[in-house]
This record gives C-alpha cells, structure tokens and sequence, in this order.
C-alpha cells in the first residue's frame, strides 16, 4: 500500500488561519504587521519567491515595503539599507532575499540585520539563541518542517534521521530543533561517504540537495516504511521537482512530501508566522 502523501498546503492553511488571528488581534491594539522585502538583482526565482511571500502577506493582512536593488549594489548600499530598515518603526520584519550577486557577503548582511526584525533566523544572534532551545525568531524551512512532523504525529524521539543539507537556511537549524525533539541526526553533504548506505539506515530522511544531475533518492535507497521530506526545488524537463522520485518513493515510504505542494508552502507560512511574532516583540522591545 503506499504511503501517505504530506500536504503541505492544507497544514500551511491551518497555519495561515491562526497567523492572520493573530494579526488582527495586534492590529487592535495599533500594531500593523510589516515585512520589508530586499531583493538584489534580477534572479527570476529569487523575484517569484519574494513576490509569493509578498502576496501570502497580503492575503493575511500582513503589509509589505518592497524593496529592490541593482545587481551592481554596493555592500556599503546594501548595509545601508538595512539599516535604515532597522531603524523604520514601521517595519517589524526584515527579509533580505538570498542569494546575494557575488560583491555582497551573505554573512555581512545578514548578520547587520536587527535580531528583533530577523524573520529568516538567519543572525549570528538567532542562530545560537536556537542551539540553546530559546529563539523566538527560527529559520523558516526547518521549522515548517517540524510543523508537518507535528501534524502528522510523526514521533522524532531516537528516530535516525538523515538530513542531506548543511545550510544555514536548512541543514543547521534543522539540526538542533530536531536534536530537542530527541532524535539521532547524522548530517550529509557533498562529502559524505555510501551515502546510499546511510539512507537505507534510516527513518526519516530529509532532502535539499536540488541538483537531480548530481542527486536523486530512489525508493532502492530508502527502507521500507521511511519517512522522506524533500525540501528541495530545482527544474527537471521544464518542471518544478525536488530531489526525489515521488512516485516511486511514495511505493514506499509511510509518509513522503511532493514537490511542489509539500515544504514550500510551509516556509511561507512560517515566515507570516515570524512577522507576526516579531511585530509582537516591537511592543515590549524583547530580544
Ligand atoms: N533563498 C532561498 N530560500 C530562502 C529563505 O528562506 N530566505 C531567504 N532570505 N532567502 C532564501
């Protein structure tokens, strides 16, 4: 029988639901929630994504600044931005859409970003707040991730799960909120050794390679009843895929998450989710 397919859009709706809640309370109170949105160059996917998080803001009552600079801004520019962002009463969320063009340093900007504003829990500040068990303010992907684990009470404690990916965006975040919830997590990358081996050891497995030149996970490399979540996107012939060959996979696997429809609509929900909590901080200035 095969498994049951993880629907990433009706647990983002659920989640939406509760966020959009959420915003109307704070603007009852005289908050209006607002993301800025910072998109260096012209990327197509990277202006589709932030156009996506622009109108899934919209949707819930979340307002948007759109930003967009050149792909010859300088880092002094950029930082600039930011900064004036930071200090914009108006402005409780800061997205900066990545990547950058080569002259601008991830780490840099990221990093200038105000904590309170940093709704991709990407500074040096949240990032270690999450390895502690105390971020207000968690990566997007990862914790879009856990929500499905969630609803779908997919148990994580001394499970052996796999994650292929080491991001910042991703694999890292991932791991420690995977690490609260008990499990044992062996982290991949493109060094890792039989890694077909690995796979086939494993509960859980979850995927963001996004290259299906390189990488793709097949039902051989899986176990029977593993539990698979792709979080990649790349194009295939044209089409929207992540890493795995859904169809074979789902033969299976008790649980596995299609791309598209599975991952992608969680990280939006989850990004709404940060605004609202960080215009929520803006009333009582917590870090
Ligand atoms: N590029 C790909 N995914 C993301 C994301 O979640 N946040 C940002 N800022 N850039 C991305």
């Amino acid at each position: 029988m095969p498994g049951t397919k993880i629907d990433g859009l009706l647990v983002s709706s659920e989640v939406r639901e509760l966020v959009k809640k959420a915003a109307s309370e704070l603007k009852a109170q005289g908050i209006s929630p607002c993301l800025a949105t910072v998109l260096v160059g012209d990327n197509p996917a990277s202006a589709t994504y932030v156009k996506n998080k622009q109108k899934a803001c919209s949707e819930i009552g979340i307002a948007t600044k759109d930003h967009k600079l050149s792909s010859d801004v300088t880092q002094a520019e950029l930082n600039s931005l930011i900064d004036t962002l930071n200090r914009d009463s108006e402005v409780h969320g800061i997205l900066v859409q990545l990547p950058l063009p080569p002259q601008c340093d991830e780490f840099e900007t990221t990093s200038r970003i105000s904590p309170l504003k940093d709704v991709d829990g990407l500074t040096p500040h949240n990032a270690g707040l999450l390895s502690m068990k105390k971020a207000l303010l968690k990566a997007c992907t990862p914790s879009g991730i856990m929500e499905l684990f969630d609803h779908y009470n997919i148990e994580l404690a001394g499970k052996n799960i796999v994650v292929i990916n080491r991001s910042n965006l991703v694999g890292k975040p991932l791991l420690h909120l995977l690490l609260e919830k008990n499990a044992t997590v062996t982290m991949c990358h493109s060094k890792t050794k039989d890694l077909e081996r690995i796979c086939k050891n494993a509960d859980i497995i979850i995927t963001g390679v996004g290259d299906r030149a390189k990488f793709t996970l097949t039902p051989q490399m899986i176990r029977e009843s593993a539990i698979v979540i792709d979080v990649a996107t790349s194009r295939l012939n044209g089409k929207l895929v992540g890493d795995c060959d859904f169809d074979g996979i789902i033969q299976k696997a008790s649980f596995a998450s299609p791309v598209p429809g599975g991952v992608g609509p969680m990280t939006i929900a989850m990004l709404l989710k940060n605004t609202v909590t960080a215009a929520s901080m803006s009333k009582i200035g917590r870090i």
